[in-house]
């Protein structure tokens, strides 16, 4: 285990002669099956922690944007925490996840006017109101739907603490939040407001924060406030937000403990509140990082390895597309083994990423028992937090898979971002392609006597198990010559390509016959496997989407397994794209298959 400190290592995690086992699964077992980069969850961990959180605080709302994702909110929202959004798009991922709107709390520090509105359209429990003006718009929103918000204040209470400039958000000139100083004034105006009820105040003074002190300063701010407050303006508070940053293990830090930081803290309110004569509030704390971030470590794969002025520089498969902090903050991770170690002798090594910056450095100068060969398996501690929400596609790369692991399982949380998924915004119109007439190859409507060439195709596409969804071809000789009997309609167009009096491909579009997706068409297609990688394909596809911008088609869709790339950039060159993924949609007799769909525009305005 770890060498020295308190270990940033989750609490099932074994680092060992073997390399690292997280909840007893080999590292290097869940980097085979899943992928690297890869973040390993541990479960159980990450429950525990919630659970703590539970235990020792009153009201602790998870701050959603250290790692949002549906599992880890309903996990959350399990053990008892409620959650807390920055912005519209958190929301949106906190009622995905099933989130009671009555369980969401919304803060950040320039709502817009569509942020306010789904907060109090949802009904959330309450809005953290970071400027004046942004209370008096809340109030005229929440006046239009006919309800009165519950809104806390945000204070920038002028107590500053966290590990880096960037993370500091407590201190005088901070963007967050209201001076103590212009409080009574917005309070006495809340009070006015019958749109919105004030229930308290907030203060959030940073994040990767190791001591409680700076939090004591800030509560005891928040109580001479709030006696000030009473005093000008009859206030009294129910709720105090007392914000996040409680701070983790990275390397050798040790944690703030929550066993000791709850009881300070909320003597600190309570006793505070008694000795000033103020209502005890209600405590609320808004743990992000604490709550995930030694829950989880990232798995690497090392590739090439290069020696510069004596020092070892280690690329793996990541960088600062999946762990930013290192770049942003200094951020600085223990570093370990995940496959066997190996062990010739201490060294320190910079660990870099795939990117092309030199900035890219996960990890400058990182303490390994060995020096990394390519091949091995490298793993981060401490990931959980503020990697993958503040992940990037840079240089095209896809986000990394996330997987669960609990008792001796492994769960995928997130697959991995693929081609497909990096590009389904793009909005696809279809290209301008005639293809070239082929030598001796005609395109042209089917005709009846086509029939036994056409199944003939058909049957051996659907035999090769690969290509057709199809399993069986049952059609008839003469079920097929009926079809081909008016092979090109207002509905459909049934195309062969005919080589030296033989059907060598075919392609049917059809239009959907239901009035609200008439405007779009599907199609099927195949060609005769010795013809193959010679522009049939191409051709037949062309003269199909001529046939359906003839007739006022204005969309053409189709499905396609994932590893199929002859057909995926058969559909690309026409500037198909890729609109989504049906997972496991088809059954064969292999098992469970994947389907894309894919569509292209072909009207020019939409
Ligand atoms: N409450 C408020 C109002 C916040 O702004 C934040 C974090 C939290 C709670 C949760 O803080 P936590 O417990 O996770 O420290 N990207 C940076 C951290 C930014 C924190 C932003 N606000 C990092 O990677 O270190």
């Amino acid at each position: 285990m770890a060498a020295s400190g308190p270990s940033p290592w989750p609490a099932n995690a074994v680092l060992d002669e073997a390399g690292l086992r997280v909840a007893g699964l080999e590292a290097e077992e869940l980097a085979v099956r899943f992928g690297t980069p890869l973040l390993v969850a541990d479960e159980a961990h990450l429950r525990e922690r919630a659970r703590a959180f539970a235990r020792l605080f009153p009201h602790p709302l998870y701050a959603v944007k250290a790692f949002t994702s549906h599992h880890v909110i309903r996990l959350v929202l399990e053990e008892g925490l409620d959650l807390l959004a920055a912005t519209d798009g958190e929301v949106e991922a906190c009622l995905r996840a099933g989130a009671p709107p009555s369980r969401i709390v919304l803060h950040g520090n320039n709502k817009s006017d569509a942020e306010l509105r789904l907060a109090v359209a949802e009904g959330l429990r309450l809005v953290n109101v970071d400027n004046p003006e942004e209370l008096e718009r809340l109030d005229g929103i929440a006046r239009e739907h006919g309800v009165v918000q519950d809104v806390l204040l945000r204070v920038l209470p002028e107590v500053g603490a966290g590990a880096h400039r960037a993370i500091r958000t407590g201190e005088a000139g901070s963007k967050f939040g209201m001076p103590v100083a212009e409080i009574p004034t917005v309070v006495a105006r809340a009070m006015e407001l019958a749109g919105v009820r004030l229930v308290g105040l907030h203060a959030h003074i940073g994040s990767q924060v190791l001591e409680v002190q700076p939090y004591l300063e800030a509560v005891d701010v928040l109580l001479d406030l709030l006696v000030e407050l009473r005093a000008r303006t009859g206030f009294e508070a129910d709720v105090l937000d007392l914000g996040g940053g409680f701070g983790v293990a990275y390397t050798d830090e040790t944690p703030l403990a929550l066993d000791e930081l709850a009881p300070a803290l909320l003597a600190r309110v309570r006793g505070g509140a008694e000795r000033r004569g103020l209502r005890v509030p209600h405590t609320l704390v808004e743990p992000g990082r604490s709550v995930v971030g030694q829950a989880m470590v990232t798995l690497y794969r090392v590739g090439v390895v290069k020696v510069r002025e004596g020092v070892p520089i280690v690329a793996v498969d990541g960088g600062m597309s999946d762990n930013i902090r290192p770049m942003l903050y200094g951020a600085r991770y223990r570093v370990a083994f995940a496959s066997r170690p190996r062990t010739d002798g201490p060294v320190r090594v910079r660990i870099v990423g795939r990117h092309c910056e030199s900035g890219d450095v996960l990890a400058p100068d990182a303490e390994l028992p060995g020096v990394p060969r390519p091949g091995d398996l490298l793993a981060f501690a401490a990931t959980g937090a503020y990697t993958y929400s503040m992940a990037s596609n840079y240089n095209r790369v896809g986000r990394p898979a996330v997987v669960g692991v609990e008792g001796g399982r492994a769960r995928l949380w997130l697959r991995r971002e693929d081609a497909a998924d990096l590009d389904r915004l793009e909005v696809a119109r279809a290209l301008p392609r005639r293809a070239a007439p082929l030598e001796g190859v005609e395109i042209r409507p089917a005709r009846p006597a086509d029939a036994a060439g056409f199944l003939a195709v058909y049957r051996e596409a659907v035999a090769e198990e690969r290509y057709l969804r199809a399993e069986r071809v049952v059609r008839t000789v003469r079920e097929a010559r009926r079809v081909l009997r008016r092979s090109v309609s207002d509905d459909q167009a049934f195309l062969v390509a005919v080589e030296a009096g033989a059907v060598v491909g075919w392609i049917q579009i059809v239009r959907e016959p239901h009035p609200v997706v008439r405007h779009v068409a599907t199609f099927g297609m195949a060609v005769a496997r010795e013809r193959r990688g010679r522009g049939i394909g191409s051709a037949l596809l062309s003269e199909a989407l001529r046939w359906a911008r003839d007739r006022g088609v204005a969309k053409v869709e189709l499905s396609v397994y994932p590893d199929n790339r002859a057909a995926l950039a058969l559909y690309r060159r026409f500037g198909f794209v890729e609109e989504g993924r049906l997972s496991g949609h088809s059954r064969k007799p292999s098992g469970y298959r994947d389907e894309i769909l894919m569509g292209v525009w072909l009207e020019e305005e939409r």
